[in-house]
């Protein structure tokens, strides 16, 4: 039992493990994380309908999207940016996410609406396509939650998709948010609320912090009566700087900052907006 309890707890070695897809791709899950995505009042796994809304109509104007305009959206989810840009009439809108879940939701929502909006199902790291974006949207952070070989992997396809004149705009967690992040650790019967699995369980959760590289995680150690597993939510926190350095080798670099994807003026916070383009 002390074995147990003391390997639950220990701290990892900095983004040793990768199981973001148990988080998006196990059913049980999976169910909860679009129940959070399409409750327009919470800020969980999407943001608020509200902001959403206020951020595809900067986004259109900000980028001059029209009828003739390419949109791809990494980890579109169940839509919610994708569906309101075409809905705006934009011309060409892709999206692309691994959760079978969320994708048939969209896909479900864009048939009622009559709206000719393309979806991929599969790991956007393996994704290829000869078209050129004049926009590519990576939003909720969805950055902070890769290791630093799938960033480089996932700038390298930015890179080679995007359009000669064409911007990406992304959000993520800054060196701000991360220097109030601190380390604990809390046992639980059915934590969240049943979120972890339909079947009763224990949650063990520890928060680590990894100072020189700006990295937090979350690690759920989950007892069933039948299994116990592990999942690891690791985010790295960016400055202006670090940022540029990972965009550098890839040929692109920050043009503009703001606080968040509705173009608010850039200030000190626990997350701020980039458009990126070619150097
Ligand atoms: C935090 S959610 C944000 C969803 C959407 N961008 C929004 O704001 O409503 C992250 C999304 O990225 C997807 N995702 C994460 N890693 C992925 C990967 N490697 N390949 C494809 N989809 C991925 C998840 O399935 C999930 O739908």
């Amino acid at each position: 039992m002390f074995k147990k309890i003391d390997e639950a707890c220990a701290k990892p070695v900095v983004w040793s493990a990768y199981t973001a897809d148990v988080l998006w791709t196990d059913s049980h899950i999976a169910k909860q994380m679009l129940a959070f995505h399409l409750n327009p009042e919470l800020s969980l796994a999407s943001r608020t309908a509200e902001f959403i809304g206020a951020s595809v109509d900067w986004l259109i104007s900000e980028f001059n999207l029209s009828a003739e305009s390419k949109t791809l959206d990494f980890g579109c989810g169940p839509g919610l940016y994708t569906q309101r840009l075409k809905s705006k009439g934009v011309g060409t809108v892709v999206g692309l996410d691994f959760s079978q879940n969320s994708l048939e939701h969209a896909r479900e929502q864009a048939k009622e609406s009559k709206l000719d909006i393309e979806y991929h199902y599969g790991n956007y790291l393996e994704y290829s396509d000869a078209r050129k974006f004049d926009l590519i949207t990576l939003v909720m952070c969805d950055l902070c939650a890769l290791n630093p070989e799938q960033r480089a992997m996932l700038l390298g396809k930015f890179k080679s998709l995007l359009a000669s004149n064409g911007s990406i705009a992304l959000d993520v967690y800054t060196t701000t948010r991360f220097a109030a992040q601190g380390e604990s650790r809390n046992l639980e019967k059915n934590a969240m609320g049943g979120f972890w699995s339909a079947e009763e369980y224990w949650c063990l959760q520890s928060n680590f912090i990894y100072e020189p590289e700006m990295v937090t995680l979350d690690k759920y150690v989950i007892f069933e009566d039948s299994r116990e597993w592990t999942v690891y939510n690791w985010l790295q926190h960016f400055d202006l700087e670090m940022l540029a350095s990972e965009l550098e080798p890839h040929g692109l670099e920050i043009k503009a900052k703001y606080s968040d994807l509705r173009g608010n003026p850039f200030e000190d916070g626990n997350e701020m907006a980039l458009v990126i383009s070619h150097k």
